[in-house]
């Protein structure tokens, strides 16, 4: 009896064992193992400064869209097409055709890719890297 309350112990030692490093061998990011908790960020909400890229949007980007001239907001998307985030791969594209738009003068189209990107990206870039430099 002795004998055998020893093997069943090794065989639970054993099984924790490789629980174990199976756990610590998946490689999931931090955030996901946390729970899907919010990240908190020290900017962007009431009483706090703006965050980077959101600061740059409502000055540089908002005043080239209302002074309607192309070339200002044609360089604010080429600005903004340099910098793709990690993860955003049709960033840059998006942000390209929105330049060519607006330089030809066609500041609607130009207007379509602040949509294309918003819907696409923005919810994404606000949960998670908010506080990147831009
Ligand atoms: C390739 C992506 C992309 C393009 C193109 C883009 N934006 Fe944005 N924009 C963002 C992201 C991402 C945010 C969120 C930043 C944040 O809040 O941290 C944002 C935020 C903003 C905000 C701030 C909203 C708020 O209240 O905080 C304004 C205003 C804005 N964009 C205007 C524009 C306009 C106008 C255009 C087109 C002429 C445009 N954007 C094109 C990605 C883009």
């Amino acid at each position: 009896m002795k004998l055998f309350s020893a093997v069943l112990m090794g065989v639970g030692i054993g099984f924790a064992g490789a629980a174990w490093a199976a756990g610590g061998a998946t490689d999931v990011p931090a955030s996901v193992a946390e729970g899907a908790a919010k990240k908190e960020f020290a900017c962007g909400a009431k009483g706090q400064k703006a965050c980077p890229m959101q600061g740059w949007m409502k000055t540089v980007m908002q005043s080239a869209t209302t002074s309607g001239d192309g070339a200002k907001i044609a360089s604010a998307l080429e600005y903004v097409a340099a910098k793709p985030p990690p993860g955003m791969p049709k960033w840059a594209a998006i942000s390209k055709e929105g330049a060519e738009k607006a330089k030809k003068g066609d500041i609607d189209g130009a207007k379509a890719s602040c949509k294309a990107c918003h819907d696409l990206y923005k919810a994404d870039y606000k949960a998670n890297l908010r506080d990147a430099a831009f």
